[in-house]
């Protein structure tokens, strides 16, 4: 059968794909990329408090997974609202911030039982915001976004796709002996190229790779930050995912996300390094700058969050406001924060941390090929 660009896709193959995806290039990659991926949990469990990452790098995620589908917003505003979703007014910010929620949900869900085909739904439900299913309708097509005219058109009939579904669960879990990394760009193009959804589906592709590298154990938590890789390369995403469906190149795909692996690993590690030694530097100044407020919680409310209240300190370090309040006016005064009003609050802000998340990240050098 010819594949044809507007003609749902019901014969998708399933996984593995038939030919030999592991060719001698995929499996240098795949040992770089491992690599990476591997200093990148280290460095993750060296930094002091963890929670820091946790809970800056999936924003970032967020930020730019979001911004493949045209929802933008500034990570300063995430950074701002990321306590509190329900001040957010702008759509977008909210939006994206159901990103992190559903990439959160979903690393529970996998904590407690298997990944699987609920966990996705459930992915791409927070992810939208509404109940989510298995398309039942034909009509979702992918198109040139000017002339509408169809790219790829994904499988039509409910049981086809939950057929198809049950076939990409079973090849998660027994990926043929592939490596893990290999088994999740296979996945992630079967997925996509599934597209059980109405809407969502690179959204919920996206989490669900963080979810397979968690699951493989190849990371500890959720912060290998991939989407900014395929923002930036977002043409090549979308002629590369396309010409696995019409070419059969799978060879190309599993590079391409290979070398993503490997790039936004390294870059983060990079930015971990810098949070440490902020944190370092951090530490010294609180010490210069209070009377007592040198110790461990302090810093962790000044970097769990680069916006932070005065309730926040009084909170986390158990003392009086006026304590926290003079700690919190000594580091203004020492230009380690900045302070400012919201209505009747006042918000500090640790500008050289914000800064330093906002950076964008320098790109790893490239790897001389040796083949
Ligand atoms: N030719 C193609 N074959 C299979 N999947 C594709 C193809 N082109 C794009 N895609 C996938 O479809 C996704 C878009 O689908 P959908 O609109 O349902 O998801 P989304 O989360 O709303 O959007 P986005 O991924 O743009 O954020 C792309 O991100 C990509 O992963
Ligand atoms: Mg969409």
């Amino acid at each position: 059968m010819v594949w044809r660009a507007e003609a749902a896709y019901n014969d998708l193959p399933a996984l593995p794909p038939t030919q030999d995806i592991e060719t001698k290039a995929v499996l240098k990659a795949t040992v770089e990329a491992r690599a990476a991926l591997a200093a990148l949990d280290q460095a993750a469990r060296r930094i002091t408090n963890p929670t820091v990452l946790i809970n800056s790098i999936p924003l970032l995620e967020a930020q730019a997974s979001s911004e493949i589908e045209n929802i933008v917003t500034t990570a300063d505003d995430l950074f701002k609202f990321a306590q509190d979703e329900s001040a957010a007014s702008n759509p977008a910010t909210k939006e994206t911030l159901n990103y992190r929620k559903a990439l959160f949900a979903g690393v529970d869900l996998i904590r407690a039982r298997p990944l699987s085909v609920t966990t996705a739904t459930e992915v791409c439900t927070i992810v939208k915001g509404r109940q989510m299913d298995v398309r039942r309708q034909p009509g979702t097509y992918i198109g040139n976004p000017s002339t509408h005219a169809a790219i790829y058109t994904p499988p039509v009939g409910e049981k086809v796709i939950r057929d198809k579904l049950g076939e990409w669960e079973r090849f998660i879990h027994a990926p043929a002996g592939l490596d893990p990394l290999v088994a999740m760009a296979a996945a992630h193009y079967q997925f996509e190229a599934i597209h059980p959804f109405e809407d969502g589906n690179g959204r919920t592709g996206r989490i669900l790779n963080v979810l397979m590298l968690m699951n493989a154990g190849l990371i500890g938590e959720p912060i290998l930050y991939l989407s900014r890789y395929i923002i930036q390369n977002k043409d090549e995403y979308y002629q590369l995912l396309l010409a696995v469906t019409r070419d059969g190149a799978w060879e190309e795909w599993v590079l391409f996300i290979l070398e993503g692996i490997r790039q936004t690993a390294l870059s983060t590690v990079e930015k971990i390094d810098q949070i440490q030694e902020l944190q370092d530097e951090t530490l010294g100044r609180i010490r210069e700058l209070t009377s007592g407020g040198a110790n461990a919680d302090l810093l962790a409310v000044l970097f769990e969050q680069p916006y932070c209240r005065i309730a926040n300190v009084v909170e986390r370090c158990r003392v009086s406001r006026p304590t926290a309040t003079n700690w919190l006016n000594g580091l203004v005064a020492g230009e380690v924060l900045q302070d400012v009003r919201a209505g009747r609050e006042r918000i500090f802000i640790n500008v050289k941390f914000l800064d330093l998340l906002l950076r964008p990240e320098s790109a790893p050098p490239v790897e001389p090929t040796l083949f």
